[in-house]
Formats: structure tokens, C-alpha cells, sequence
């Protein structure tokens, strides 16, 4: 009896999950820069992931091998790798999630802006096959200066008459993540209900940690310890930068991220409702073009731009002192841009 009843137990259990299988809708997600330090993890991340039915990995060397290795994964995703120019094209078509890590990072003592030379170039060739390949994908730029490379994405996009400004993300992710980590460590709180929103731009002071709003609240924190925290996080990247003495960024936490990230995204395609995450995205909160805070994702990609809540003195400061940092990183991407 006790065997019978494991065995019929057991078929439900198939049956249901082939159900949410076949509910899920085919979902093409294509990684650019996939054979590198955040491209390889988070190729295995998306590679976990049900809602994903298949997985492209593109970049200009070594993705046959990172293809070949993580397609064994017994998961929902169909894995094909390309590789060079001529394999870009295959690798957007279709996509419905394009996610880009592609670029050279940071080495100790270099600030994010001091990686425009070589990634903004890189990021325009990009950008400018998935407006002729993939013109309706969601796009989730992590290649730094974020700050930069997102306005650099919406001009040739413009350019190429396809711009949406609801499917263009800088990915902000990792400021959250760290965010939550740092309070919840200074609180003193669990992490795993612990929510922050950042808002502003991805370097340095433009990266602006909301404390006053993290949840749960906490009264536990005194004005230093709210300086030292927001502190902490505008300086996380450069944290990792400087423990890796030379090795690169963040890319084992970058692509928890930026899966993190990509998964909201196709929740928000799929019509999950109440999907919200911070994003770097074309805005009218404040008088600049672009700026990141919380933003709800839907069908078609950003569904509604949320405002900023209400602000602390430190965080009104705060935000007035990173306006002009951003609004030159947004000029310099959009100038690039348009005059190459
Ligand atoms: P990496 O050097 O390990 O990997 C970059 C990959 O990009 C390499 O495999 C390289 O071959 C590939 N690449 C170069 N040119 C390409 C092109 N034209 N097309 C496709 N692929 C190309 O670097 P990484 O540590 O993975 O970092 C990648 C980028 O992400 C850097 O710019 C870094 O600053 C940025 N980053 C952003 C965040 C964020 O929070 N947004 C966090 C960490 C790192
Ligand atoms: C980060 O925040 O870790 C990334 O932007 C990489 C960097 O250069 O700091």
C-alpha cells in the first residue's frame, strides 16, 4: 500500500510540474560577454532558471566551452554557444532578454569612467546589432561606466529607430544586494526580509542608498552608522576591486545580481504582477535624462518609473550632491554616441 501510494503521489507530482512547465512561456535569453568573470557564473545562474527556454552565450572568445559545459545542466534551458562577429546576429535572434556583462573591468586605483574608453566602443557594437537582430528585447546593460553605457545604448538605439525607453535597464542590482547585506549586518536584523532601495547612478557618490526607507525599520542605527553604511555601499565595488589587487571586480556577486535582475525581468514579460526592483532608467523623477530608482516591470519592460519616496536630510543632501557627477557621466555617453 505504502508503495502504491508513493507511486501515485509521485505521477501527481510530475504532472504538476510539467502543468507549470507548459505555462511557462518560450523565453529567449541572450548573454553578450558570457565567457567572463561575471558572463560564466551568470550563464549557470539563467541556466537555473525554469522561466529561461533558451540560453544564448555570446563573446569573442572561449564561449564554445563555456556552452558545451554548462548545457549539461539537466534544466529547461536549450544552451548554444557563438562566437566573433559573424555569430553575433544568430545569437540576438529572437531574444526576448538580452543581458550584456561584456568589457574590460576595473583595476585597482581606477575609478568606472576611466573604463569609457575601450567599453563604450564595445557596447555601441553591441547595441547596435540588437537593434537590427532583437529590436524588441528587454536589454540589461552591466558593462561599466553604467552610468555611461546605458544613454550610449539609447542613442544608437535612437539612431537605429528602435529605442524603447521601456526596455533599456542600466542594472543596479548589486548596489541593492550590498545594500541589504551592510544594514542587515548593522541592524542586526535578518537578511532575508531585509529590503533598501538605491537610487541615482552606479559609481561613487552617485550611488545613493535610501537607509531612511530600508525595511524593516530600525532605530537601532545612529547618524554615523547611517554615514558609514552609505559609505560602505557606494564603495562596495571598489571594496572587491582592491581585495582582488588586480584580478578585476565583483563577479561572483554581480552575477547573483544580475540573475537576480534578469529573472524579474522575464517574471515582468510573463505578467507576474507587483514585480518592483531599482533600475538606471530614462526618468522624469528628477531633472536628469536618466536616473535609478525603484521601477515596476511589466509585459512590455518598465510599466511605471516610481518616484523617491520621502528622503532624509542626509539623503536630500545626498542626492543634490551627485546631480552633477551624473548628469556629465549621462552628456559624455550620449556625446560618444552621437559624434562616432
Ligand atoms: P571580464 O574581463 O572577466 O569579462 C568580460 C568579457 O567580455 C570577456 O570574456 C571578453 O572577452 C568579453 N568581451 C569583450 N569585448 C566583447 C565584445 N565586443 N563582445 C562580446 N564580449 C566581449 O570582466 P567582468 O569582470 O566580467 O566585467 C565585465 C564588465 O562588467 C566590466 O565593465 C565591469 O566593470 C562591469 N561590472 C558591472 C557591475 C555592475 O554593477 N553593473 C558589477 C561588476 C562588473
Ligand atoms: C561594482 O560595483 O562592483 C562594479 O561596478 C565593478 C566596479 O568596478 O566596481
Amino acid at each position: 500500500r505504502m508503495s502504491l501510494l508513493r507511486s501515485a503521489s509521485q505521477h501527481l507530482r510530475r504532472r504538476r510540474d510539467y502543468s507549470s512547465a507548459s505555462a511557462s512561456p518560450e523565453r529567449k535569453v541572450a548573454i553578450l560577454g558570457a565567457a567572463g568573470g561575471i558572463g560564466q557564473p551568470l550563464a549557470l545562474l539563467m541556466k537555473l532558471n525554469p522561466l529561461v527556454s533558451s540560453l544564448s552565450l555570446y563573446d569573442i572568445a572561449a564561449t564554445p566551452g563555456v556552452a558545451a559545459d554548462v548545457s549539461h545542466i539537466n534544466t529547461r534551458a536549450l544552451v548554444k554557444g557563438f562566437v566573433g562577429d559573424d555569430q553575433l546576429g544568430e545569437a540576438l535572434e529572437g531574444a526576448d532578454l538580452v543581458i550584456i556583462p561584456a568589457g574590460v573591468p576595473r583595476k585597482p586605483g581606477m575609478t568606472r569612467d576611466d573604463l569609457f574608453k575601450i567599453n563604450a566602443g564595445i557596447v555601441k557594437g553591441l547595441c547596435t546589432a540588437i537593434a537590427r537582430h532583437c529590436p524588441n528585447a528587454l536589454v540589461n546593460m552591466i558593462s561599466n561606466p553604467v552610468n555611461s553605457t546605458v544613454p550610449i545604448a539609447a542613442e544608437v538605439f535612437k539612431k537605429a529607430g528602435t529605442y524603447d525607453e521601456k526596455k533599456l535597464f542600466g542594472v543596479t542590482t548589486l548596489d541593492v544586494v550590498r545594500a541589504k547585506t551592510f544594514y542587515a549586518g548593522k541592524a542586526n536584523v535578518p537578511v532575508t526580509g531585509v529590503n533598501v532601495p538605491v537610487v541615482g547612478g552606479h559609481a561613487g557618490i552617485t550611488i545613493l542608498p535610501l537607509f531612511s526607507q530600508a525595511t524593516p525599520a530600525s532605530n537601532a542605527l545612529s547618524h554615523e552608522d547611517l554615514l558609514a553604511l552609505t559609505k560602505r555601499t557606494q564603495d562596495g565595488g571598489t571594496e572587491v576591486v582592491e581585495a582582488k589587487a588586480g584580478k578585476g571586480s565583483a563577479t561572483l556577486s554581480m552575477a547573483y545580481a544580475g540573475a537576480v535582475f534578469g529573472d524579474a525581468c522575464l517574471k515582468g514579460l510573463n505578467g507576474v504582477p507587483d514585480i518592483v526592483e531599482c533600475s538606471f532608467v530614462q526618468s522624469t523623477v528628477t531633472e536628469l535624462p536618466f536616473f535609478a530608482s525603484k521601477v515596476r516591470l511589466g509585459k512590455s519592460g518598465v510599466e511605471e518609473v516610481m518616484g523617491l519616496g520621502e528622503l532624509s536630510a542626509l539623503e536630500k543632501e545626498g542626492l543634490e550632491s551627485l546631480k552633477g557627477e551624473l548628469l556629465s557621466s549621462i552628456e559624455k555617453g550620449v556625446n560618444f554616441a552621437q559624434e562616432s
